[in-house]
Protein backbone atom coordinates (compact mmCIF):
# COMPACT_ATOMS: atom_id res chain seq x y z
CA UNK A 1 0.00 0.00 0.00
CA UNK A 2 1.16 3.23 -0.91
CA UNK A 3 2.69 5.16 2.02
CA UNK A 4 0.69 8.51 0.82
CA UNK A 5 -2.70 6.88 0.93
CA UNK A 6 -5.04 9.54 2.67
CA UNK A 7 -2.46 11.79 2.91
CA UNK A 8 -3.65 15.17 1.43
CA UNK A 9 -1.58 15.46 -2.09
CA UNK A 10 0.04 18.93 -0.91
CA UNK A 11 1.01 17.63 2.32
CA UNK A 12 2.35 14.38 0.14
CA UNK A 13 4.43 16.49 -1.87
CA UNK A 14 6.12 18.41 0.51
CA UNK A 15 7.33 15.37 1.52
CA UNK A 16 9.38 14.70 -1.39
CA UNK A 17 12.56 16.49 -2.21
CA UNK A 18 12.18 16.46 -5.87
CA UNK A 19 9.75 16.83 -8.66
CA UNK A 20 7.23 19.02 -9.46
CA UNK A 21 7.67 20.69 -5.88
CA UNK A 22 10.96 21.47 -7.23
CA UNK A 23 9.57 23.65 -10.29
CA UNK A 24 7.52 25.07 -7.75
CA UNK A 25 10.39 26.56 -6.01
CA UNK A 26 12.09 27.51 -9.21
CA UNK A 27 11.63 29.98 -11.37
CA UNK A 28 9.32 29.00 -13.84
CA UNK A 29 8.02 32.20 -16.46
CA UNK A 30 4.76 30.40 -16.59
CA UNK A 31 4.34 29.58 -13.57
CA UNK A 32 0.62 29.96 -13.23
CA UNK A 33 0.24 27.62 -15.25
CA UNK A 34 2.05 24.89 -13.14
CA UNK A 35 -0.74 22.56 -11.64
CA UNK A 36 -1.20 22.13 -8.10
CA UNK A 37 0.05 18.94 -6.19
CA UNK A 38 -3.50 17.73 -5.84
CA UNK A 39 -4.82 18.57 -9.31
CA UNK A 40 -5.47 15.59 -11.52
CA UNK A 41 -4.45 15.21 -14.89
CA UNK A 42 -7.50 15.55 -16.61
CA UNK A 43 -8.62 19.28 -14.39
CA UNK A 44 -5.08 20.98 -15.51
CA UNK A 45 -4.07 22.21 -19.35
CA UNK A 46 -2.02 19.07 -20.46
CA UNK A 47 1.31 19.85 -21.94
CA UNK A 48 3.15 18.19 -25.25
CA UNK A 49 6.99 18.68 -26.43
CA UNK A 50 6.84 18.53 -30.59
CA UNK A 51 10.59 17.92 -32.12
CA UNK A 52 10.97 18.67 -35.35
CA UNK A 53 8.48 21.82 -34.81
CA UNK A 54 10.46 24.55 -37.02
CA UNK A 55 8.72 23.01 -40.49
CA UNK A 56 6.67 20.26 -42.30
CA UNK A 57 4.70 17.95 -40.14
CA UNK A 58 6.10 19.12 -36.66
CA UNK A 59 4.72 22.15 -36.96
CA UNK A 60 1.46 20.83 -38.14
CA UNK A 61 1.68 18.27 -35.17
CA UNK A 62 1.93 21.52 -32.86
CA UNK A 63 -0.59 23.82 -34.58
CA UNK A 64 -3.25 21.14 -33.85
CA UNK A 65 -1.84 20.11 -30.43
CA UNK A 66 -2.52 23.42 -29.19
CA UNK A 67 -5.83 23.87 -31.27
CA UNK A 68 -6.38 20.16 -29.00
CA UNK A 69 -6.19 22.21 -26.16
CA UNK A 70 -2.41 21.05 -24.78
CA UNK A 71 0.39 23.67 -23.91
CA UNK A 72 3.20 23.03 -26.31
CA UNK A 73 6.90 23.23 -25.88
CA UNK A 74 8.49 23.22 -29.69
CA UNK A 75 11.75 22.02 -30.25
CA UNK A 76 14.37 21.91 -32.99
CA UNK A 77 17.92 22.07 -34.12
CA UNK A 78 19.48 25.35 -32.88
CA UNK A 79 19.57 26.87 -36.26
CA UNK A 80 16.07 27.02 -36.44
CA UNK A 81 15.02 28.85 -33.33
CA UNK A 82 13.61 31.72 -35.44
CA UNK A 83 11.29 29.39 -37.41
CA UNK A 84 10.73 28.13 -33.41
CA UNK A 85 10.08 31.71 -32.44
CA UNK A 86 7.84 32.40 -35.15
CA UNK A 87 6.13 29.38 -34.10
CA UNK A 88 5.38 30.02 -30.76
CA UNK A 89 4.31 33.73 -31.56
CA UNK A 90 1.43 32.37 -33.59
CA UNK A 91 0.51 29.66 -31.30
CA UNK A 92 0.41 32.26 -28.24
CA UNK A 93 -1.42 34.68 -30.83
CA UNK A 94 -3.86 32.64 -32.27
CA UNK A 95 -5.00 31.71 -28.34
CA UNK A 96 -5.43 35.11 -27.52
CA UNK A 97 -7.65 35.63 -30.56
CA UNK A 98 -10.07 32.78 -29.88
CA UNK A 99 -9.65 29.96 -27.05
CA UNK A 100 -8.88 26.23 -27.86
CA UNK A 101 -11.65 23.71 -27.96
CA UNK A 102 -10.73 23.08 -24.34
CA UNK A 103 -11.54 26.96 -23.18
CA UNK A 104 -7.93 27.90 -21.54
CA UNK A 105 -5.35 30.10 -23.31
CA UNK A 106 -2.47 28.17 -24.75
CA UNK A 107 0.73 28.85 -23.67
CA UNK A 108 3.87 27.99 -25.78
CA UNK A 109 7.45 27.94 -25.68
CA UNK A 110 10.42 27.05 -27.57
CA UNK A 111 13.59 25.33 -26.63
CA UNK A 112 16.26 24.11 -29.25
CA UNK A 113 17.42 20.89 -28.97
CA UNK A 114 19.61 18.23 -30.93
CA UNK A 115 17.54 15.54 -30.48
CA UNK A 116 21.07 12.69 -31.33
CA UNK A 117 22.39 14.16 -27.96
CA UNK A 118 20.94 12.65 -25.09
CA UNK A 119 22.31 15.74 -22.81
CA UNK A 120 20.30 18.30 -24.91
CA UNK A 121 16.79 16.02 -24.82
CA UNK A 122 17.28 15.51 -21.19
CA UNK A 123 17.56 19.64 -20.95
CA UNK A 124 14.69 20.34 -23.18
CA UNK A 125 12.43 18.17 -21.07
CA UNK A 126 13.54 19.49 -18.02
CA UNK A 127 12.87 23.35 -19.46
CA UNK A 128 9.78 22.24 -20.50
CA UNK A 129 8.36 21.33 -16.99
CA UNK A 130 10.12 24.56 -15.51
CA UNK A 131 8.07 26.36 -18.16
CA UNK A 132 5.03 24.66 -19.01
CA UNK A 133 4.43 22.25 -15.92
CA UNK A 134 4.32 18.06 -16.15
CA UNK A 135 4.61 16.62 -18.75
CA UNK A 136 1.83 14.57 -20.84
CA UNK A 137 3.02 13.75 -24.09
CA UNK A 138 5.93 13.78 -26.58
CA UNK A 139 5.88 13.46 -29.92
CA UNK A 140 9.22 12.44 -31.32
CA UNK A 141 8.89 13.98 -34.89
CA UNK A 142 12.36 14.80 -35.66
CA UNK A 143 13.90 12.75 -38.49
CA UNK A 144 16.33 13.31 -41.29
CA UNK A 145 16.16 11.64 -45.05
CA UNK A 146 18.91 10.56 -47.82
CA UNK A 147 18.23 9.09 -51.05
CA UNK A 148 21.45 7.10 -52.08
CA UNK A 149 22.07 3.53 -53.19
CA UNK A 150 22.91 1.10 -50.26
CA UNK A 151 26.18 0.07 -51.85
CA UNK A 152 27.50 3.92 -51.89
CA UNK A 153 26.25 4.57 -48.24
CA UNK A 154 29.52 5.50 -45.99
CA UNK A 155 29.70 4.45 -42.22
CA UNK A 156 29.01 8.08 -41.97
CA UNK A 157 25.65 8.40 -43.73
CA UNK A 158 24.53 5.21 -42.07
CA UNK A 159 25.44 5.98 -38.59
CA UNK A 160 24.00 9.34 -38.92
CA UNK A 161 20.70 7.98 -40.14
CA UNK A 162 20.19 6.26 -36.90
CA UNK A 163 21.85 8.89 -34.79
CA UNK A 164 18.91 10.73 -35.55
CA UNK A 165 16.46 8.98 -36.31
CA UNK A 166 16.45 5.54 -33.85
CA UNK A 167 19.03 7.46 -30.95
CA UNK A 168 16.68 10.32 -31.39
CA UNK A 169 13.89 9.02 -30.31
CA UNK A 170 15.10 6.61 -27.74
CA UNK A 171 16.37 10.02 -26.17
CA UNK A 172 13.21 11.89 -26.18
CA UNK A 173 10.99 9.19 -25.14
CA UNK A 174 13.85 8.26 -22.63
CA UNK A 175 13.67 11.28 -21.10
CA UNK A 176 9.83 12.07 -21.21
CA UNK A 177 8.99 8.76 -19.63
CA UNK A 178 12.07 9.73 -16.82
CA UNK A 179 10.49 13.12 -16.20
CA UNK A 180 6.52 11.60 -16.07
CA UNK A 181 7.48 8.91 -13.90
CA UNK A 182 9.04 11.13 -11.40
CA UNK A 183 5.81 13.62 -11.73
CA UNK A 184 3.47 10.15 -11.03
CA UNK A 185 5.54 9.53 -7.64
CA UNK A 186 6.13 13.30 -6.67
CA UNK A 187 1.71 13.25 -6.30
CA UNK A 188 1.95 9.98 -4.65
CA UNK A 189 0.72 8.04 -7.43
CA UNK A 190 1.39 4.96 -6.88
CA UNK A 191 1.36 2.94 -10.00
CA UNK A 192 2.38 -0.56 -10.95
CA UNK A 193 1.64 -3.29 -8.26
CA UNK A 194 -0.78 -1.57 -6.39
CA UNK A 195 -2.73 0.28 -9.27
CA UNK A 196 -3.65 -3.64 -10.62
CA UNK A 197 -4.40 -5.14 -7.36
CA UNK A 198 -7.25 -1.63 -6.97
CA UNK A 199 -8.02 -2.85 -10.77
CA UNK A 200 -9.08 0.90 -11.16
CA UNK A 201 -11.29 0.69 -14.54
CA UNK A 202 -10.75 3.94 -16.86
CA UNK A 203 -7.50 4.94 -14.72
CA UNK A 204 -5.76 7.81 -16.34
CA UNK A 205 -3.10 7.23 -18.75
CA UNK A 206 -0.14 9.35 -17.42
CA UNK A 207 1.87 9.74 -20.42
CA UNK A 208 1.83 9.53 -23.98
CA UNK A 209 4.93 8.86 -26.07
CA UNK A 210 4.31 9.12 -30.12
CA UNK A 211 7.13 8.97 -32.83
CA UNK A 212 7.64 9.34 -36.56
CA UNK A 213 7.56 6.14 -38.25
CA UNK A 214 6.82 6.20 -42.09
CA UNK A 215 4.94 3.82 -45.31
CA UNK A 216 8.78 2.48 -45.15
CA UNK A 217 8.61 1.02 -41.55
CA UNK A 218 6.43 -1.90 -43.43
CA UNK A 219 7.85 -1.81 -47.02
CA UNK A 220 11.38 -0.44 -47.69
CA UNK A 221 11.79 2.36 -50.79
CA UNK A 222 14.83 1.28 -52.95
CA UNK A 223 17.20 4.41 -52.65
CA UNK A 224 16.01 4.98 -49.26
CA UNK A 225 17.61 1.37 -47.36
CA UNK A 226 19.19 3.63 -44.18
CA UNK A 227 16.46 5.71 -43.80
CA UNK A 228 13.94 2.87 -43.97
CA UNK A 229 15.45 0.51 -41.76
CA UNK A 230 15.84 3.67 -39.50
CA UNK A 231 11.86 3.37 -39.34
CA UNK A 232 11.49 0.20 -39.01
CA UNK A 233 13.10 0.46 -35.97
CA UNK A 234 11.47 2.98 -34.69
CA UNK A 235 8.40 1.11 -34.52
CA UNK A 236 9.94 -1.61 -33.02
CA UNK A 237 11.27 0.31 -30.29
CA UNK A 238 8.00 1.93 -30.11
CA UNK A 239 6.52 -1.80 -29.00
CA UNK A 240 9.51 -2.07 -26.94
CA UNK A 241 8.61 1.31 -25.01
CA UNK A 242 4.95 0.27 -25.02
CA UNK A 243 5.54 -3.11 -23.42
CA UNK A 244 8.27 -2.13 -20.78
CA UNK A 245 5.86 1.24 -19.41
CA UNK A 246 2.31 0.07 -19.22
CA UNK A 247 3.29 -0.64 -15.87
CA UNK A 248 3.56 3.04 -15.33
CA UNK A 249 0.52 3.83 -17.68
CA UNK A 250 2.54 5.44 -20.09
CA UNK A 251 1.40 4.31 -23.54
CA UNK A 252 3.86 4.61 -26.50
CA UNK A 253 2.88 4.86 -30.30
CA UNK A 254 3.92 5.36 -33.99
CA UNK A 255 2.33 6.80 -36.96
CA UNK A 256 3.36 6.35 -40.52
CA UNK A 257 3.04 9.10 -43.39
CA UNK A 258 3.03 8.23 -46.77
CA UNK A 259 4.27 10.87 -49.12
CA UNK A 260 3.94 14.20 -47.36
CA UNK A 261 4.36 17.78 -49.00
CA UNK A 262 7.25 19.29 -46.68
CA UNK A 263 10.95 19.94 -47.57
CA UNK A 264 11.84 16.38 -47.14
CA UNK A 265 9.65 15.24 -49.81
CA UNK A 266 10.79 17.58 -51.96
CA UNK A 267 14.66 16.16 -50.91
CA UNK A 268 13.18 12.89 -51.97
CA UNK A 269 11.68 13.86 -55.31
CA UNK A 270 14.79 15.33 -56.09
CA UNK A 271 16.88 12.25 -55.13
CA UNK A 272 15.04 10.26 -56.74
CA UNK A 273 14.38 12.31 -59.70
CA UNK A 274 17.71 12.58 -60.39
CA UNK A 275 18.57 9.24 -60.56
CA UNK A 276 15.62 8.43 -62.71
CA UNK A 277 16.46 11.06 -65.22
CA UNK A 278 13.13 12.93 -63.83
CA UNK A 279 12.13 16.40 -63.55
CA UNK A 280 11.76 18.43 -60.08
CA UNK A 281 8.32 17.73 -58.91
CA UNK A 282 7.92 14.95 -61.05
CA UNK A 283 8.47 11.69 -58.84
CA UNK A 284 5.99 13.29 -56.29
CA UNK A 285 3.62 13.89 -58.75
CA UNK A 286 3.78 10.55 -60.29
CA UNK A 287 4.46 8.25 -56.72
CA UNK A 288 1.12 10.25 -55.64
CA UNK A 289 -0.62 9.55 -59.12
CA UNK A 290 0.50 5.84 -59.54
CA UNK A 291 0.71 4.44 -55.55
CA UNK A 292 -1.80 6.53 -53.75
CA UNK A 293 -5.57 5.21 -53.64
CA UNK A 294 -7.18 8.81 -52.70
CA UNK A 295 -4.94 10.11 -55.40
CA UNK A 296 -3.40 13.30 -53.73
CA UNK A 297 -0.31 13.65 -51.95
CA UNK A 298 -0.43 13.94 -48.01
CA UNK A 299 -0.19 17.41 -46.32
CA UNK A 300 1.17 17.86 -43.05
CA UNK A 301 -2.69 18.50 -41.48
CA UNK A 302 -3.24 14.83 -42.29
CA UNK A 303 -0.64 13.21 -40.17
CA UNK A 304 -1.35 15.87 -37.28
CA UNK A 305 -4.79 14.69 -37.06
CA UNK A 306 -3.60 10.82 -36.66
CA UNK A 307 -1.20 12.33 -34.03
CA UNK A 308 -4.45 14.65 -32.11
CA UNK A 309 -5.84 11.32 -31.81
CA UNK A 310 -2.93 9.70 -30.58
CA UNK A 311 -2.64 12.06 -28.29
CA UNK A 312 -6.03 12.46 -26.99
CA UNK A 313 -7.83 10.33 -24.10
CA UNK A 314 -9.60 8.65 -26.64
CA UNK A 315 -6.42 6.63 -27.72
CA UNK A 316 -6.09 5.54 -23.89
CA UNK A 317 -6.64 2.01 -24.48
CA UNK A 318 -4.11 2.15 -27.47
CA UNK A 319 -0.49 1.15 -27.26
CA UNK A 320 2.74 -0.45 -29.24
CA UNK A 321 1.20 0.42 -32.44
CA UNK A 322 2.38 2.16 -35.45
CA UNK A 323 -0.29 3.39 -37.84
CA UNK A 324 -0.29 3.98 -41.43
CA UNK A 325 -1.48 7.45 -42.62
CA UNK A 326 -1.10 7.48 -46.65
CA UNK A 327 -4.18 7.94 -48.57
CA UNK A 328 -4.08 4.19 -49.47
CA UNK A 329 -0.49 3.06 -50.67
CA UNK A 330 0.23 0.55 -47.89
CA UNK A 331 -2.27 -1.89 -46.19
CA UNK A 332 -1.53 -3.15 -42.91
N1 LIG B 1 7.47 14.05 -45.51
C1 LIG B 1 7.17 12.77 -45.63
O1 LIG B 1 6.69 12.35 -46.69
C2 LIG B 1 7.35 11.81 -44.48
C3 LIG B 1 6.90 10.49 -44.67
C4 LIG B 1 7.05 9.58 -43.64
C5 LIG B 1 7.64 9.96 -42.45
N2 LIG B 1 8.08 11.24 -42.29
C6 LIG B 1 8.72 11.56 -41.01
O2 LIG B 1 8.01 12.60 -40.37
C7 LIG B 1 8.92 13.41 -39.63
C8 LIG B 1 8.78 14.86 -40.08
O3 LIG B 1 9.04 14.92 -41.47
P1 LIG B 1 8.90 16.25 -42.34
O4 LIG B 1 8.48 15.81 -43.70
O5 LIG B 1 8.14 17.28 -41.64
O6 LIG B 1 10.46 16.63 -42.44
P2 LIG B 1 11.18 18.05 -42.56
O7 LIG B 1 12.55 17.77 -43.07
O8 LIG B 1 10.34 19.01 -43.32
O9 LIG B 1 11.25 18.53 -41.03
C9 LIG B 1 12.02 17.81 -40.10
C10 LIG B 1 12.41 18.74 -38.97
O10 LIG B 1 13.26 17.99 -38.08
C11 LIG B 1 14.35 18.81 -37.73
N3 LIG B 1 15.51 18.00 -37.38
C12 LIG B 1 16.34 17.30 -38.20
N4 LIG B 1 17.33 16.72 -37.52
C13 LIG B 1 17.14 17.06 -36.22
C14 LIG B 1 17.84 16.78 -35.03
N5 LIG B 1 18.97 16.05 -35.02
N6 LIG B 1 17.38 17.29 -33.87
C15 LIG B 1 16.25 18.06 -33.84
N7 LIG B 1 15.56 18.37 -34.96
C16 LIG B 1 15.99 17.87 -36.12
C17 LIG B 1 14.62 19.66 -38.95
O11 LIG B 1 15.37 20.84 -38.63
C18 LIG B 1 13.21 19.95 -39.45
O12 LIG B 1 12.69 21.14 -38.92
C19 LIG B 1 10.31 12.83 -39.88
O13 LIG B 1 10.68 11.96 -38.84
C20 LIG B 1 10.13 12.05 -41.16
O14 LIG B 1 11.07 11.01 -41.30
C21 LIG B 1 7.94 12.17 -43.27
Amino acid sequence: MSPFRGVPALRRLTARPFGIRSLLNSPAPHSQTIATASTRQSDRPRVAIVTGAARGIGRAIAVRLAQDGYHITASDLPTQQAQLNSLVAELTATSNNSNSSSGHKIQAHAHAADVSSPEQVAALVRASAAALGPLDTMVANAGIAQVKPLLELTPGDFSRMLDVNVAGVHHCFQAAARQMIAQQQDVGMQVGKEGREEGREGEEIRGRLIAAASIVAFKPLALLGHYSASKWAVRGLSQAYAMELAAHKITANAYAPGIVDTDMWELIDEGLGSRAGRAKGETIKRYSEELIALGRTSVPRDVAGLVSFLASRDADYVTGQTFVVDGGIIYT
